[in-house]
């Protein structure tokens, strides 16, 4: 039997399209980690139906937090606390993993912790499955690059993140899943556009590199996916698959570029030379390999999670959870969260809002 860390904690997400519940210690060790994606349910409309979102988490969640449990051996009594992630997220579907979770603490008379998705993203980092917890130093900048964000923060710890700059409009997934679209390669769209790139040879100048020579760290793929709908307007679908790979590759360096370039920027201007990379487009080859050679070059140390830990799972939930307890600090209520709520930089409040006013 495994010895677990001192403070255990069951962690539960709803916060999209995948129900998951996880047991992880305050050093990170992951004892279960359970994930049931409702992807396929949502690939034939082409994204997450909030409503569908809702029902299958209903579905599901009850299995989920048993067989969490169960993977880890552990006797609800054993465990500290209850996490789940409050927002930002669907309402409808946030709704069901709070539910449950109020429900489950209130039975087993444990602490509720309401925890911020993009936080437990940020700290996915830490989390150690099947190995020795690994060593990520404070202060570190994060890349968090997923469908429904794309943002730059500097983490100095657990509970002091400062968001350093986000998207304009589209997220880097979003402007993936776009592109696959328009070339008719279904949803979702990133990992098709990634294994086509790979056999394609990009073209320079094809796509404009967004935000390239412009000051701040603010992302805006809106353009790239509308120069490649004007593209395919004028010159019609690729000929071939060789063309429709050189098309992926051009596409994807376009994108991948902006994101290294801004990561590597927020690197230089806080002095913090460690980056992150976090969220489901961090699976991304193109990102892995061009942020290992750049932040090489620039003596930026870079750390990838695994995949497991980069996509929506509740094992980083369990995880935030545990450092709030840990810091004595638990988020006072369960308030939900929009994902539009922080459009300009600042830093996290503890409850969602502004702490500091905009900076220029
Ligand atoms: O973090 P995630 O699993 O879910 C949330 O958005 O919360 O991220 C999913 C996004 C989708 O847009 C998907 O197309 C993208 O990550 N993605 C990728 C790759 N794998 C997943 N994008 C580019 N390349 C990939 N290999
Ligand atoms: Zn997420």
């Amino acid at each position: 039997m495994t010895r677990r860390a001192a403070l255990t904690v069951l962690g539960i997400e709803s916060s999209c399209d995948e129900t998951a519940a996880a047991v992880v210690g305050a050093d990170g060790r992951v004892y279960a980690d359970v994930v049931a994606s409702q992807v396929e349910a949502h690939a034939p409309y082409g994204g997450v139906v909030p409503e569908l979102a809702s029902r299958l988490h209903l579905e599901h969640i009850d299995a989920v937090v048993a067989r969490a449990l169960a993977d880890a051996a552990i006797e609800p009594s054993a465990l500290d606390a209850v996490a789940v992630t409050v927002g930002p997220g669907l309402s409808g579907a946030l709704l069901v993993g709070v539910s449950a979770a109020r429900a489950l603490a209130f039975a087993w008379d444990k602490p509720l912790v309401p925890v911020h998705h993009l936080e437990a993203h940020l700290l996915a980092v830490h989390l150690a499955r099947d190995v020795e917890p690994p060593q990520v130093p404070y202060p570190y900048v994060a890349l968090l690059v997923s469908g429904g964000h794309t943002a730059l923060y500097r983490v100095d710890g657990p509970l002091s993140i400062e968001l350093l700059g986000q998207t304009r409009d589209d997220a880097a997934g979003e402007a993936f899943d776009k592109a696959a679209k328009l070339l008719g390669l279904g949803y979702p769209g990133g990992p098709r556009v990634d294994r086509l790139a790979q056999r394609g040879t990009p073209t320079d100048g094809a796509f404009p590199r967004p935000m390239r020579g412009r000051a701040g760290l603010e992302f805006s793929f809106a353009g790239l996916k509308t120069a490649l709908a004007r593209q395919l307007e004028l010159g019609g679908q690729p000929a071939d698959d060789a063309a429709l790979a050189d098309v992926c590759a051009s596409y994807q360096a376009a994108l991948v570029g902006s994101l290294v370039d801004r990561s590597l920027a927020a690197c230089r201007e806080t002095g913090v030379p460690r980056l992150v990379l976090t969220g489901g487009v961090a699976a991304n080859s193109g990102l892995r390999r061009e942020a290992a050679s750049r932040c090489a070059e620039a003596g930026v140390a870079l750390h990838v999670p695994p995949l497991a830990s980069c996509t929506d799972n509740a094992a980083m939930v369990a995880y935030a959870g545990a450092m709030q307890l840990v810091a004595g600090h638990v988020r006072p209520d369960l308030r939900m969260f929009t994902r539009d709520e922080r459009r300009t930089r600042g830093r996290f409040d503890r409850d969602g809002k502004l702490r500091a006013p905009p900076r220029t």
